[in-house]
């Protein structure tokens, strides 16, 4: 037996300051994005903005249902609209937000085990890695330069 170890690089930066530009500005907008959440059942609003090659940004954000598995995540309503509308562009970067009903969020957010691979997936599709932009309310910011980082042995079409 010999064991496999993976490792993943993850940026983290103090502050909104400390990021490029770009970064800082689809973060700000994924924040904007938590405000039009519906999850009335969690209370846990999430934001998530990713930008097209083309430059184009897309705004998603949770949409919840009282039949609980309908719940859709913000990561993956912005790239299901922005795929809809170009199917044919890659996203560049993507960036996560969120405000909890119950407790001040100061981890940064992370997607989830569906929307890793769902990232993983456009990645894949446009031949184009996307850069990841994370944060609660407040606190460190983690990027990432592929959601491959934290979606190791990945499960791809290549199996098929
Ligand atoms: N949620 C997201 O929108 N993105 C994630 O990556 C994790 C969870 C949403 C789903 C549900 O509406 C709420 O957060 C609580 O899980």
């Amino acid at each position: 037996m010999k064991k496999l170890s993976l490792t993943s690089t993850v940026e983290v930066y103090s502050s909104i300051e400390e990021l490029s530009d770009q970064d800082a500005e689809l973060l700000a907008q994924a924040k904007k994005a938590i405000d039009n959440a519906y999850a009335p059942y969690s209370k846990f609003k999430v934001g998530a903005a990713l930008r097209l090659a083309n430059g184009e940004v897309f705004l998603g954000n949770n949409q919840e249902n009282a039949a609980y598995p309908l719940c859709l995540c913000a990561e993956r309503v912005a790239l299901f609209y922005a795929a809809s509308k170009h199917p044919d562009v890659p996203v560049k970067a993507l960036a996560i937000s969120a405000k909890s009903g119950s407790k001040p969020l100061t981890d940064p957010v992370t997607p989830c085990g569906s929307c890793r691979q769902t990232i993983f997936e456009s990645e894949f599709r446009n031949q184009t890695p996307i850069r990841l932009i994370m944060q609660g309310e407040t606190g460190d910011i983690y990027c990432m330069n592929s959601i491959r980082e934290i979606l190791p042995l990945t499960f791809t079409a290549d199996f098929l």
